[in-house]
């Protein structure tokens, strides 16, 4: 036993100094003030275990009170500056590529794929940034994509009966939506089977990218390479469609391939298989937040109904297609989307490595290091939004209550060079949802559901709810 002692007493001298050294070393490099928590992992634990509980926000409520809004933290194995400021998370969004690259999780990136727009670099990124923005911008929503929102969101409804867990029902539709819009393929067996292996492959985004050590990754890689496969059978055969000149279809898939850049099959698979996974998650949990939010805060549901309740009776058929001019009179629900989006922070921010030794405020951000610009902290914060913690769409009303120019705070689609080229495309397809869905159903919530928001934004039991034809007998509870 006596040779325990001196063996205990210097692993705990050299502990004691490692963490001096730390300390001393953040000062010396001005790093902004923080801590990088236990050896290796950090604070990653306190982080997660904050995340998955429906009040996230004492995480970086205590650190934003000792420290300031910049502060150094140590989480997923990296030291990291986090931001809850909106000018540092604007100038880190503004900088990308000069001072700034976006930087992913290796479990995501090996998934999405290295031709994905999201990992893509430099001036081809940037083309291809704008050829997604001209399959998305309002002009082709209203001229093309609208008719088939609005068909495939009725098809979907049409089927409804009873009980529906709105969060997979909402990720069926606007998965058959996506691959529509970038492939012209009507929903299916295909598509139903693909969206199958979908699954899979966003369960392993947040796992250790080690197949050996995790089965969700594992399992994940499978189906990625099955997802590949099938995509890759779609683009073959519209690539020989194309040469023979059988058939020429004016769709995103049509683009690539005739594409002047000559992309090969594989740069186009990678970049539609992270396409389908950005356009169709995000969307989907926010048309089950707004549903959530509204049902929570019966005033707003009121209000929403009656303004779908006042365009449905302008028309001359109700159930004929939606023109863009209604999805323009719909002021309200674009208030109650925004309200969504700020409170419910489904990308809570974004990850992004200096390029360089940074100076910034008087702070140096080493080369190398990570940053995250958490949008999150900003739309919750009582300095930018009044009352920021509940959800209240009439604020959007006036620009003021806000918080001044919303622009400058708010931006739950980012900023810059990668700012979400399909931010129009969620509002149209979230807005056409809520009219379809006020005005067909009544609904009660079938059991009590929570949001949790690691690894990803959710409700734990996806939002059963109990719908009933508006022209059927009221749902008893
Ligand atoms: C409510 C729905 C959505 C939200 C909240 C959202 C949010 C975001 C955010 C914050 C980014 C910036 C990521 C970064 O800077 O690293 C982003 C990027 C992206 N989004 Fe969305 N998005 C939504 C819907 C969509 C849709 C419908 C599409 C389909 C076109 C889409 C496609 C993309 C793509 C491809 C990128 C990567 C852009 C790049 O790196 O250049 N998103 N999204």
């Amino acid at each position: 036993m006596a040779f325990l002692l001196p063996l205990l007493c210097s692993l705990f001298l050299s502990a004691v100094c490692l963490w001096l050294l730390r300390e001393l070393r953040h000062r010396v490099r001005r790093l902004p003030p923080g801590s990088l928590g236990l050896p290796f992992i950090g604070e990653t634990l306190q982080l997660i275990s904050a995340y998955k509980s429906d009040d996230p926000e004492p995480f970086i409520d205590r650190r934003v009170r000792r420290y300031g809004p910049i502060f150094t933290t140590h989480v997923f194995g990296e030291p990291t500056v986090f931001s809850a400021d909106p000018e540092m998370n604007r100038f880190i969004l503004l900088n990308e590529g000069k001072l700034f690259d976006c930087s992913y999780p290796g479990s995501i990136s090996n998934l999405l794929g290295k031709h994905s727009l999201l990992l893509m670099k430099g001036s081809l990124h940037k083309r291809m940034h704008s050829f997604t923005m001209s399959f998305a911008n309002s002009a082709t929503i209203k001229d093309h994509l609208l008719v088939d929102i609005d068909r495939l969101i009725r098809l979907n409804l049409d089927s409804w009966t009873e009980r529906v867990l709105l969060m997979e029902q909402a990720k069926k539709i606007t998965f058959e939506l996506t691959v529509k819009q970038l492939m012209s393929l009507d929903p299916g067996e295909w598509t139903e089977s693909l969206r199958k292996e979908y699954v899979l492959v966003i369960e392993g985004f947040f796992t250790l990218p080690v197949r050996l050590l995790s089965t969700t990754y594992r399992r994940a890689i499978k189906a990625r390479a099955k997802v590949a496969e099938a995509l890759a059978e779609v683009v073959r055969q519209r690539r020989r469609e194309n040469e023979t000149g059988l058939k020429m279809i004016d769709d995103m898939l049509g683009a690539l391939l005739s594409s002047a850049d000559h992309f090969s099959d594989d740069q186009i698979v990678d970049f539609m298989l992270a396409l389908l996974i950005a356009g169709h998650e995000t969307t989907s949990t926010i048309i089950t937040l707004a549903v959530k939010f509204l049902t929570d805060t019966p005033l707003a549901l009121a209000e929403l109904k009656e303004e779908h309740d006042q365009i449905r009776a302008k028309r001359s058929d109700p159930e004929a297609a939606l023109e863009w001019s209604d999805y323009k009179s719909m002021a309200f629900t674009q208030c109650v989307v925004h309200e969504t989006l700020r409170v419910g922070n489904i990308i809570s921010g974004i990850f992004r490595r200096a390029m360089s030794d940074i100076s910034i405020r008087g702070y140096t951000i080493p080369k190398g290091w990570k940053l995250f610009a958490s949008f999150r902290a900003v739309h919750l914060d009582t300095q930018h939004f009044k009352d920021a913690r509940s959800f209240n769409p009439w604020r959007w009303q006036s620009n003021s209550e806000a918080g001044g120019s919303p622009g400058n705070v708010y931006m739950p689609f980012g900023g810059g060079p990668r700012m979400c080229p399909g931010f129009e495309l969620a509002r149209v397809v979230v807005s056409v949802f809520l009219h379809r869905f006020v005005t067909r159903f009544s609904w009660v919530v079938a059991e009590e559901d929570k949001l949790v928001f690691f690894p990803t934004t959710r409700t734990q039991k996806k939002y059963p709810i109990i719908v009933r034809r508006r022209d059927e007998a009221p749902i008893l509870k």
